[in-house]
Formats: C-alpha cells, sequence, structure tokens
C-alpha cells in the first residue's frame, strides 16, 4: 500500500497531483486542498459503484435482449416527499438528502423511517448524535417500532459487518461526513473519505438491494466536504431548503436517475416535526388583508405544482453616490435588467432612488415569468398606488419593454382562477390562444404586448 498526496478542489472533486490556482473542472479559484491518500492495489471502490453487475467478469450484450426488470418503488409515507422522488423510493437504490446544519434532515428522515419501518427493517447508523438523543427524537416524533435498529457508528467496515448480520431492508447514514474508511488516512469528512464511504454504499445498495439513505451537511466555507461532491456518484439526490426564520422548508430534487428532477415538496416545521404542505398554491402569501403599495402577485412553476408568491418592492430616495439595489429571492442582475427596461422605455427615473426587492416566504425564483411583477410591484410602490389584490402578473419582460410568453401558461392561469383571483396580466398572443371555455367566467384576461401597458392599466385602476 503506497501512502501518496493529491489534491482535491473543495467545490467539485477535481482531482489533481497538484495544487492548482484554479479548478479546471469548475473554474473556482483557490479550492484545492492537500489530502493524504493510500492507494489500494485492489480495484478502487470508487470503480466498483459504477459498474452494472458487479462481477469480476462482464459480458459484453447486445442492448436489445437486456430485460428491463420492473422497478420496485416504496413509499416514504409522505406524497410530498414521494412525488420529488418520483412516486417513492426506488428498492436497491441511494439518495442523498443535503441541506445546512439544522434545517430538518434528520427529523425528516427519522419520520420517514417510521412510515418506511411497516415495509420492513430499517437500520440508522448515526455518527452524529448518541443513541439517547436519537431516542429522545424519535419520542418527540411520536416514533415507535420494534422494525427500527439503531447503531451509533462511524467506520465503514464495521457498518457493512453489521449490515450483514442483522440484513436490514432499508438503511440510514447521518451523516455522511461522520463517516470513515480507516484504509484511508485522511480526516473524516475530507474528500477522499467521503468519496471511499459513499462509493462502498452504493455497491452495497447494488449488491444487496439494500434501499440507502444518506445524509450530508452543505457548509458554506467548504472545509467539510460538501455532498455536491457526491452528485454524480448517488442516484438520487434532494436537497432540504428553507430560511432559518421560516418554518417552511422546501425539498428539491437536484438529481434523479430513476425520474424527473426539479419537483418540489413542502413541509412546514413544527414542535410535531415536519408536516406536509398540501395547499402548496398559496402557502407563501403574506397574509395581510388589505394591499399595500409595493406588492404584486405572480404564478411561478416548480416541477408540477403552481405556487402563487408574492413579489414585493420598495423606492425610496437615495442619500448614496450609487443607489442601492437589494434583491432577496430573486437574481440582483434580474433587478438590473428590469430598472433599466422601466427608464428607458417607460420613461420611470429610478436613478436616484434605492430599491430594495423581496420574495415573501423565503423562496428563491429564478424563473423570467417573475418579471412583470418586480416590475410592477416597483412601478407601484414609486408612484404609492395600490394593485388590487386580486391581480396576478405572469410575463418575461424583454429588453426593449415587451411581454414575452413564458411556458406552462394555460397551467398558471387554470391555478390562478382555482384560487379566486380574477384579474391575470399576462402576454397578448398566449391570452388570446387560451380555451377559455375552461376558465372561471369571472376571470379577467388583461393581454399586453409591452410593459407600458400594464403599468397605464394599474394608473388607471388605482385608488390613490
Ligand atoms: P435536525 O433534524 O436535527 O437538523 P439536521 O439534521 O438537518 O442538522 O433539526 C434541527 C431543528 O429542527 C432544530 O432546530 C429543532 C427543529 N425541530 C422542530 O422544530 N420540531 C421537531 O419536532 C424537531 C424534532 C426538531
Ligand atoms: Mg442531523
Amino acid at each position: 500500500m503506497a501512502s501518496n498526496t493529491v489534491f482535491f478542489c473543495k467545490e467539485c472533486g477535481y482531482e489533481s497531483a497538484k495544487w492548482l490556482g484554479k479548478c479546471p473542472g469548475c473554474n473556482s479559484w483557490n479550492s484545492f486542498v492537500e489530502e493524504k491518500v493510500n492507494k489500494k492495489s485492489s480495484i478502487s471502490a470508487s470503480n466498483k459503484g459504477f459498474s452494472a453487475t458487479f462481477d469480476n467478469k462482464s459480458e459484453v450484450k447486445k442492448l436489445n435482449e437486456i430485460v428491463v426488470q420492473k422497478t420496485v418503488r416504496l413509499s416514504t409515507g409522505y406524497a410530498e416527499l414521494d412525488r420529488v422522488l418520483g412516486s417513492g423510493l426506488v428498492e436497491g437504490s441511494l439518495t442523498l438528502i443535503g441541506g445546512e446544519p439544522g434545517i430538518g434532515k434528520s427529523t425528516l428522515i427519522m419520520q420517514v423511517c417510521g412510515n418506511l419501518s411497516k415495509n420492513g427493517k430499517v437500520l440508522y447508523v448515526s455518527g452524529e448524535e448518541s443513541e439517547v438523543q436519537v431516542k429522545m427524537r424519535a419520542d418527540r416524533l411520536k416514533i415507535q417500532s420494534d422494525n427500527i435498529l439503531f447503531l451509533s457508528e462511524t467506520n465503514i467496515s464495521q457498518i457493512e459487518e453489521k449490515i450483514e448480520e442483522t440484513t436490514p431492508k432499508f438503511c440510514i447514514i447521518d451523516s455522511i461526513q461522520t463517516m470513515y474508511d480507516e484504509e484511508i488516512s485522511s480526516v473524516p469528512g475530507s474528500i477522499s473519505q467521503v468519496k471511499e464511504v459513499t462509493a462502498r454504499l452504493m455497491y452495497l445498495a447494488k449488491r444487496k438491494g439494500i434501499t440507502i439513505i444518506v445524509i450530508g451537511h452543505v457548509t458554506k466555507d467548504g472545509v467539510i466536504a460538501g455532498p455536491r461532491i457526491l452528485e454524480h456518484m448517488v442516484d438520487t439526490v434532494l436537497y432540504i431548503e428553507g430560511e432559518r426564520f421560516f418554518s417552511h422548508r422546501i425539498v428539491r430534487g437536484v438529481k434523479n436517475r430513476f425520474g424527473s428532477t426539479n419537483e418540489i415538496g413542502i413541509f412546514d416545521m413544527q414542535d410535531v416535526g415536519l408536516v406536509e404542505v398540501s395547499n402548496m398554491a398559496e402557502v407563501f402569501l403574506s397574509d395581510t388583508s388589505s394591499n399595500l403599495p409595493g406588492t404584486a402577485i405572480v404564478a411561478t412553476v416548480e416541477g408540477t405544482s403552481t405556487i402563487l408568491l408574492e413579489v414585493q418592492a420598495l423606492t425610496s430616495h437615495s442619500y448614496y453616490n450609487m443607489p442601492r439595489r437589494v434583491a432577496n429571492g430573486i437574481d440582483l442582475n434580474r433587478l438590473s435588467m428590469i430598472l433599466a427596461v422601466l427608464e428607458k422605455r417607460c420613461s420611470i427615473n429610478l436613478g436616484t432612488q434605492d430599491v430594495y426587492v423581496n420574495v415573501i416566504g423565503g423562496i428563491r425564483i429564478d424563473e423570467p415569468a417573475v418579471d412583470l411583477a418586480i416590475a410592477m410591484a416597483i412601478v407601484s410602490s414609486y408612484k404609492n398606488i395600490q394593485i388590487d389584490k386580486s391581480t396576478v402578473f405572469i410575463g418575461e419582460v424583454g429588453l426593449t419593454g415587451e411581454i414575452r410568453s413564458i411556458n406552462n401558461f394555460e397551467k398558471r392561469v387554470k391555478e390562478i382562477s382555482k384560487m379566486g383571483y380574477n384579474k391575470i396580466f399576462g402576454n397578448k398572443k398566449q391570452i388570446e390562444n387560451l380555451k377559455k371555455d375552461t376558465l372561471d367566467k369571472n376571470v379577467e384576461l388583461i393581454g399586453i404586448a409591452s410593459i407600458d401597458e400594464a403599468i397605464n392599466y394599474i394608473l388607471k385602476g388605482s385608488r390613490c
């Protein structure tokens, strides 16, 4: 066994024999860390993870002759989570659940364990918390099952042994950063350890048909290897997102070898654990009944779900040489572009104004369909006029001030009308082409070709 040092990129796991200032893999700067690795004479475990058959000898086969066995899907007991996974966990798959520390990964997985235990034996391996801590959480979540086994261990060889002994159907690893392989000299949580342990777990999942869920912390400073490095190794990657000061937790599918990605599931963190949110469409709307200047509502699409969100804007006279632009939940460049369009095409002079934009509920939207709502919220604040609270804006704003068409238009309109909103602003052509007979008669559809037209409408209809 030869000992060697190699350099890894903290961001993407790129491996290099010498230190590099810029990573050729992901272009990040100053991201290389040195790690000791022991080269094993046997086949590298990471290669084992990718082999389909795991036999020493592989055969060349005709693609047409390969028989696809039906994948067995196992429900987690939560419809929101099953949808993100593509109708449940696939038997014998390895799923990674990432998220910042304290976001609720262990809580969610413990709740899932309670449901999975009805289906078979679950082995919960924790390297982070003691058995008492895990038991206390389970008690708090009211999870009681003889089918859940607990193991406090961090050595992957020991874990493998215990799995052989107990033959569980499901295995939880909490968390990947605490596990280590004794043949590698670097510390637990380092890139080579995390990669090696994951490869061994992947091998175990495929060989024994055990469904494994691995928890991984995402840390911003990169001291501990982020699970991003593992994304290409595992079958499915989910991230739990949410703001510390909000109780909503969004479970997002980032990679899925057995289904679509981009789905989200919404949970609410309560004192009894994470509770599914089923009225997803309006969960992020603020609860004030009055409509104040500076707010506009938009319908955004995440996977198969349509969510209504409230965009708030505030413009105020600037005392800086360079006015402040603050964007929360949207891209700052997008905001700059919208401000430039408003100034150039609509003669709304915001050059002396500080502009703050915030999406309510701590959620982030990256799709361009939100442009029109951002622009309207800004105009509403600047002109100090209220926008009727039953109005929703959907449309992308182009550089000439035109309102561009967006995807899933019909789906959004249907959801908006279902939620009781009765005025929808959108691209003129898309509104003309819409099949209106399926919609509520009270819904007023206002097709606009340019942002000017939308501004004129709200100025006319304002009550201030
Ligand atoms: P945890 O699952 O331990 O986070 P992670 O594993 O991602 O680090 O969750 C920790 C937070 O969840 C903690 O701040 C307390 C909160 N929590 C509740 O609000 N309700 C509950 O029922 C539980 C178990 C935790
Ligand atoms: Mg935890």
